[in-house]
């Protein structure tokens, strides 16, 4: 039970890694609020489903204060509600760029704002992970826009660990990037091309949305508690 007592928020918590999280930090003694633009694709009586586009500030506002009022506190934030828009750099739209900067970077800042000032001034201590990606740290053919979003939460994790630390508050702020992991995400990729993602790891293989969810549980509980400021690679050895 490492997360006994604590009350978690994960962003896109309905499906995918987001489900996987939502349901281990449950297991392990937490109440958590998975807040997602979709509904809620299981039911756990630990897990609050909460619809929330965290591309509105306002809303992002008031889901915190919902939280804070409702639960008393918020002691963990999974930033991971993310989408992709892939195409080569000239076939990228405007409204390409604008909907997977304003979901994977304006939303991870949106819903921060306020869920970490509250740990900061309210909680005294909390932790904060940024879900990246293998693609942030590497760079890849066909994904400019999100390249761009998840190397950015690799630079608002830094920034943050040393803000939100301020005050002699136990804020930690990590991002995990992992590699090629089996969701919905990937749906769009073709098979042959997921083949030659498993075959360019370490591990010879794609990942499991659990092996993510377990190296979140770790940088979320107090085993991680001289943890800040790191993005931890989850991709099976893997090097785009
Ligand atoms: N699966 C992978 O291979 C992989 C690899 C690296 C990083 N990631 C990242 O992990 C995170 C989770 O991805 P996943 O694979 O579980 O994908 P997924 O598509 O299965 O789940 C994403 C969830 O985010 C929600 N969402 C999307 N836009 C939203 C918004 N505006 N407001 C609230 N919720 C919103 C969706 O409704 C969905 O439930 C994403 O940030 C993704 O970029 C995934």
């Amino acid at each position: 039970m490492r997360l006994e007592g604590k009350v978690c928020v994960v962003t896109g918590g309905a499906k995918g890694l987001g489900m996987e999280m939502a349901l281990l930090f449950a297991k392990e003694g937490a109440k958590v609020v998975a807040a997602d633009m979709g509904e809620l694709s299981y039911t756990n009586e630990n897990v609050e489903g909460y619809k929330l586009n965290v591309t509105n500030l306002e809303a992002c506002d008031k889901f915190s204060k919902y939280v804070v009022d409702k639960y008393g506190k918020i002691d963990v934030l999974v930033n991971n509600a993310g989408i992709t828009k892939d195409a080569l750099t000239h076939k990228i739209t405007e409204d390409m760029w604008d909907m997977v900067i304003d979901v994977n970077l304006k939303g991870v800042f949106n819903v921060t704002k306020s869920i970490g000032t509250h740990m900061m001034m309210e909680n005294g201590s909390g932790s904060i992970i940024n879900i990246s990606s293998v693609v942030g740290e590497y760079g890849n053919v066909g994904q400019a826009n999100y390249a761009a979003t998840k190397a950015g939460v690799i630079g608002l994790t830094k920034t943050w660990a040393k803000e939100f630390a301020r005050k002699g508050a136990a804020v930690r702020v990590n991002s995990i990037a992992p590699g090629y992991i089996m969701t919905d995400i990937l749906k769009t990729i073709p098979q042959d091309l997921l083949d030659k993602f498993a075959k360019m790891t370490m591990l010879g293989r794609l990942g499991e949305p659990e092996e993510i969810a377990k190296v979140a549980l770790f940088l979320a509980s107090d085993d991680a508690s001289y943890v800040t400021g790191h993005n931890l690679s989850a991709n099976g050895g893997m090097r785009l």
